[in-house]
């Protein structure tokens, strides 16, 4: 039977719960035990930040624009129009390959996959008419930049040649490390284009970009969704045992899982209405802080030596 007084309680100070967790409490752990929740809060700091530094690199460039700014994330979940830059000096008209790797264009992620002088080089090239004399220049549009070949070969030869390309129907060269100037202008001509030719004549100068397909966004949902709450809620359980004040550990403890709900949704929402972008923009940086904080809470609770008296006063 419960007791009536306790079950009251919701601050908690007092409840059966609390204080189990009391007993549990992390600086009563032993030393093999810490090096293991050490080892697994490193590793989950650690991949924080390497997930921040792919997120920028694989989405600066969506909005067609270096740096990361709201704008990558509307092309990205919303879709956005923009206006290109050379709206007054009619450029050649479109190719094949460009279509491709200009913002929203299929070919475009493996592009940006590589350094901005790549995407600024063959767009660069492409636009200027795919020339041959320029094929083997560097520097073409910033100084250091690679060659429209060296491009090519670093970038797309993989899948796009003859040999044993997956792309082998549209090759760029006869084997992995040989482009050919003759096969890159069949798709590099200016004119080849077949999807944006239309839109492009109709309405000169506006490019709509993303949203990103909706199986795309299955697949990134999956993987994310089945794996952020997972170490979320574990290091929950290690911050309920951590040496904080119940009472900021009952405010502090459910935000990073919050967080990232709201953060999740907000991708399926600003596909419909464009507001909901303000989910992401607001909870994805708290579900990093939130998470932080518990993180360095449950490292301060297992090695520092005050820890213990802490528990005992709240
Ligand atoms: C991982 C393999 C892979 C890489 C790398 C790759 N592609 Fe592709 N490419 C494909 C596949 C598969 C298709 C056909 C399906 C599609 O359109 O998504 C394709 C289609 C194309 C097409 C359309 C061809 C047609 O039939 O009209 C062009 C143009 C193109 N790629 C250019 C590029 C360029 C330029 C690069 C380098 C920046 C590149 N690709 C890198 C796999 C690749």
């Amino acid at each position: 039977m419960l007791h009536k007084s306790k079950s009251h309680d919701t601050n908690g100070a007092n409840n059966p719960m609390t204080s189990i967790l009391n007993q549990m409490t992390l600086s009563r752990w032993p030393v093999p035990a810490k090096i293991v929740v050490t080892l697994f809060l490193v590793m989950i700091g650690t991949g924080y930040l390497a997930a921040l530094a792919n997120l920028y690199q694989r989405h600066e460039l969506a909005d067609g624009q270096p740096g990361m700014t709201p704008d990558d994330l509307r092309a990205n979940f919303h879709g956005m129009t923009v206006e290109s830059e050379q709206i007054d000096e009619p450029a050649p008209p479109m190719s094949r390959m460009l279509e491709q790797v200009i913002p929203g264009g299929d070919m475009r992620k493996h592009l940006t996959a590589g350094d901005i002088s790549d995407v600024r080089t063959l767009i660069g090239w492409l636009e200027l008419g795919a020339e041959m004399e320029s094929f083997q220049q560097a520097s073409l549009v910033e100084e250091g930049d690679p060659t429209p070949e060296d491009v090519i070969a670093g970038r797309c030869l993989r899948c796009h040649n003859t040999e044993d390309g997956e792309k082998a129907d549209t090759p760029y060269g006869p084997d992995i490390f040989t482009v050919d100037y003759k096969m890159v202008y069949k798709y590099a001509e200016p004119g080849t284009a077949i999807e944006t030719t239309a839109d492009a004549s109709a309405n000169p100068g506006v490019k709509q970009i993303g949203p990103q397909t909706l199986s795309h966004l299955l697949l990134v949902t999956h993987i994310h969704m089945l794996s952020i709450p997972v170490f979320t809620l574990v290091l929950a359980g290690f911050f309920a045992l951590g040496s904080l004040p119940t009472r900021w550990k009952s405010i502090i403890g459910p935000l990073p899982m919050v967080m990232i709900a709201l953060d999740f949704a907000g991708w399926w929402l600003a596909r419909i209405d464009e507001s909901f972008l303000v989910l992401m923009l607001v909870a994805a940086p708290l579900f990093g802080l939130t998470l932080a904080v518990q993180l360095f809470t449950v490292l301060a609770s297992l090695w520092s030596p005050k820890s213990t008296r802490t528990v005992i006063r709240s």
